[in-house]
């Protein structure tokens, strides 16, 4: 094999195209670029012809085996995949829903796109706005983020994509609160997950797990913030075959629990920042996500998820942010309570790029800084040897 494969009853348009290669049969190898989310899935998307595509090739991100979380969770035939999200354009699933969204409000004429964000989205539309004037179309975008509370990495990705930033004093729920009530009144368009054409989009990471594993697997865990994300790969999923779906389990991080607690949470608290949210606009979707498919949403402590976080860099060799690591702590807790079975095939969606946030990368590491003069014996003693 050619590093990717082909399942022979694969429907043609949901055919990968991984490395750029895909094997037709074993004399005859076809070659085609990588072009996005919109191209691949293009029946599957609300595109027509007419649809000016915005595109920085998203998708086809890498799906990974756990050999080291696969044995932690200690259940004979159990096998860990991990979703690597982190690996699209702007370093996030974001990228996936925010192509098509962008791509729709061009067709539409929109001059301007705004969302409420704890980071990424707002990278992410930045960007796709930067592209869309490398189009040739007019395209503003304004972010309202909370102030203090927005990983590094992500503020000035969209600072340098040339977003308008405004940092609000107050928190996601309240930032999106604004947005909503701006889009009421002024001619922008809103890419929150609110906007039907994000989660489309994200859909397509479902059509994806699907084909890399060649099969739908048993679970999939993911990490619950405003609920888009588990909205839309149920979505994928229930497009994709009528015969088997993955039971959905969902992790808000505790401090930040509104599903898990069935009530508002009016000062939600986490060192998961992209999860902070105390409100989410997908919370019926996500609860039907869960009921739906046997699964279920619960939560993780800030300490479980810095200890998966650990755990993804130190032992799998994996980089992602905190509220990523929610899928996998998530999984950890669940097959200690043995409510995943033996056997199963489980998918860990990790959302976002572990450079998003260096800050808490560096904290979490416990390593001393140390430094020394240019100084081989100093250095050599240091090293141990
Ligand atoms: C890295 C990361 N993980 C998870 C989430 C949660 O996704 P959703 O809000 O769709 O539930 C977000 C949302 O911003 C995110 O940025």
């Amino acid at each position: 094999m050619i590093g990717m494969f082909v399942r022979a009853n694969l429907k043609p348009a949901l055919t990968l195209w991984y490395n750029n290669v895909v094997m037709i049969s074993k004399s005859t190898i076809f070659t085609r670029p990588w072009n996005g989310i919109i191209d691949c899935y293009r029946t599957y998307l609300p595109v027509s012809n007419k649809t000016p595509v915005v595109t920085l090739n998203e998708g086809n991100t890498p799906l990974v085996y756990a050999p080291h979380i696969t044995k932690l969770c200690n259940m004979p035939g159990l096998a860990v995949y991990l979703k690597v999200e982190g690996a699209n354009p702007t370093g996030s699933f974001k990228d996936r829903g925010m192509t098509v969204a962008v791509s729709k409000a061009v067709e539409m004429k929109s001059k301007a796109i705004i969302c409420a964000s704890t980071g990424n989205t707002s990278a992410s539309a930045a960007a796709y706005a930067a592209r869309a004037r490398a189009n040739g179309f007019k395209m503003d975008c304004f972010v309202l983020v909370p102030k203090g509370y927005v990983a590094l990495g992500k503020l000035s990705q969209a600072m340098i994509y040339g977003a308008k930033v405004i940092q609000v004093k107050g928190n996601f729920d309240e930032a999106l609160k604004l947005v909503k009530e701006i889009v009421e009144k002024y001619p922008v368009t809103l890419v929150n997950s609110v906007n039907p054409f994000r989660i489309e989009g994200q859909k397509t990471a479902a059509f994806e797990v699907c084909e890399q594993l060649g099969r739908v697997p048993d679970v999939l865990a993911i990490p619950v913030g405003n609920a888009g994300n588990i909205t839309a790969y149920w979505k994928g999923f229930c497009e994709y075959t009528r015969d088997t779906r993955p039971k959905m389990i969902g992790f808000e991080a505790s401090g930040a629990a509104p599903i898990v607690q069935n009530k508002i949470i009016e000062k939600p608290e986490t060192v998961a920042t992209a999860i902070r949210i105390g409100n989410p606009a997908s919370w019926k979707q996500a609860v039907n996500a869960a009921g739906e498919s046997s699964g279920f949403i619960d939560c993780v402590t800030d300490d479980e998820i810095i200890e998966a976080y650990k755990l993804l860099h130190q032992k799998e060799g994996i980089a992602c942010e905190p509220a990523s690591a929610a899928s996998v702590a998530g999984l950890l807790k669940s097959a200690k309570l043995k409510k995943i079975q033996p056997e199963s095939t489980v998918v860990c969606v990790l959302t976002g790029n572990g450079l998003k946030d260096p800050d808490t990368a560096i904290k979490s590491s416990e390593q001393e800084k140390l430094e020394v003069a240019p100084d081989l014996k100093e250095i050599t003693k240091l090293l141990g040897f």
